[in-house]
């Protein structure tokens, strides 16, 4: 299924660039998860808790 577009996309990018660490902060279900792992370089490895 496509993805909706998400408006934070570039400055997401842009803060990536000259970041180490970056917080995405939201409610349940709003899209984090999808956001990072479609954003993230090629051959970076996901983690998470639990
Ligand atoms: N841009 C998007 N367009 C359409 N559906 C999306 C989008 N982002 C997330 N979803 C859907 O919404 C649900 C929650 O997304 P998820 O990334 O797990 O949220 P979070 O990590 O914030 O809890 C999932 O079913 C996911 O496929
Ligand atoms: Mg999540």
């Amino acid at each position: 299924m496509e993805h909706y577009p998400r408006w934070q996309k570039n400055r997401v990018l842009q803060a990536l660039a000259s970041r180490r660490v970056l917080i995405l902060e939201g409610p349940r279900q709003c899209g984090k998860t999808t956001l990072a792992k479609a954003l993230s370089a090629k051959g970076s490895i996901y983690r998470t808790h639990r």
